[in-house]
């Protein structure tokens, strides 16, 4: 099967951990680990914004699609269907058990935008690999993939079926610069969550299209671009960047 491979790829150490914009499909991905701590903490918050309009679109945390863990995102109703998957072929992955996926309560998804930022926790280490090789403070090679036409089966279940994508593309990432001391601020002040476990299949509900003239966005929501009506200004601490413009600006950390 062929792809088309369009991406040109922006690397930037920007705030939010590691993250990687591409331009010519319009996807940010972004990573932020916690502190490095002995053991090493098995989790991480990913920071995933793609177009609403694609029909899937997935991140490999190995950097290829065999023995990694990956995730798979699509839109229904107005939710976000974010699961992780796992294969050992070029086939259809299928749901993987054991990571944890907790979409926070930042995720949007408007008429333009998926912006989902989630906490994956059991996550570092899958079966057949480990995020950057089990070098947390090194050189990470994730990979990310998009249907931009089609759509998967039944987009209502997050175990659906679908076909290939059609474009692909690798980036690096420098573990070392991902992690933060906001961390537990980032998911909510450290509390732990009670979610059950087992494959993923998390939502969030729409996000409201009227805000009250002085609320402020949260931690790496929107805070502007075209058609955005929500709030524009950031929680303390953030700046609202234009991460993509003129489409879409974000709450990020102003140090
Ligand atoms: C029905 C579903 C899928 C099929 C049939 C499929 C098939 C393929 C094929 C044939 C290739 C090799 C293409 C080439 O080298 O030109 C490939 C590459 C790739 N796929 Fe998939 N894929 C599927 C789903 C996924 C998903 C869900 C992800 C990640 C979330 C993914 C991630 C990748 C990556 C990162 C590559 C490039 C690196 C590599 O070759 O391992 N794929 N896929």
């Amino acid at each position: 099967m062929s792809h088309k491979v369009t991406a040109t790829i922006l690397l930037t150490a920007a705030s939010l951990g590691e993250q990687v914009q591409d331009p010519a499909l319009d996807m940010i991905v972004g990573i932020v680990l916690p502190p490095d701590s002995t053991p090493a903490s098995d989790e991480y918050i990913v920071n995933f914004v793609v177009p609403v309009s694609y029909g899937w679109t997935g991140i490999s945390m190995g950097g290829q699609m065999s023995n990694s863990l990956l995730f798979t995102m699509w839109p229904y109703n107005g939710e976000i269907m974010l699961g992780s998957r796992w294969t050992n072929d070029y086939v259809l992955p299928l749901p993987y058990a054991g990571p944890k996926i907790t979409l926070l309560p930042a995720s949007k998804i408007n008429n333009t935008y998926i912006n989902a930022i989630f906490r994956c926790q059991n996550c570092t280490v899958w079966e057949g690999g480990s995020l950057g090789s089990g070098d947390l403070d090194g050189t990470a090679v994730l990979a990310y993939v998009a249907s931009t036409d089609v759509g998967v089966d039944d987009p209502s279940d997050i175990d659906s079926s679908f076909q290939e994508h059609n474009n692909f593309d690798f980036f690096g990432l420098d573990l070392s610069q991902a992690h933060s001391s906001s961390y537990s601020k980032y998911i909510g002040g450290g509390s732990t969550t009670s979610a059950p476990s087992g494959p993923s299949s998390t939502r969030v509900p729409p996000s409201t299209t009227t805000s009250a003239p002085q609320a402020t966005q949260t931690a790496y929501g929107q805070c502007g671009g075209t058609g955005y009506s929500g709030p524009t200004v950031c929680a303390s601490g953030f700046a609202c960047i234009a991460v993509a413009p003129p489409y879409y600006s974000q709450c990020q950390p102003s140090k």
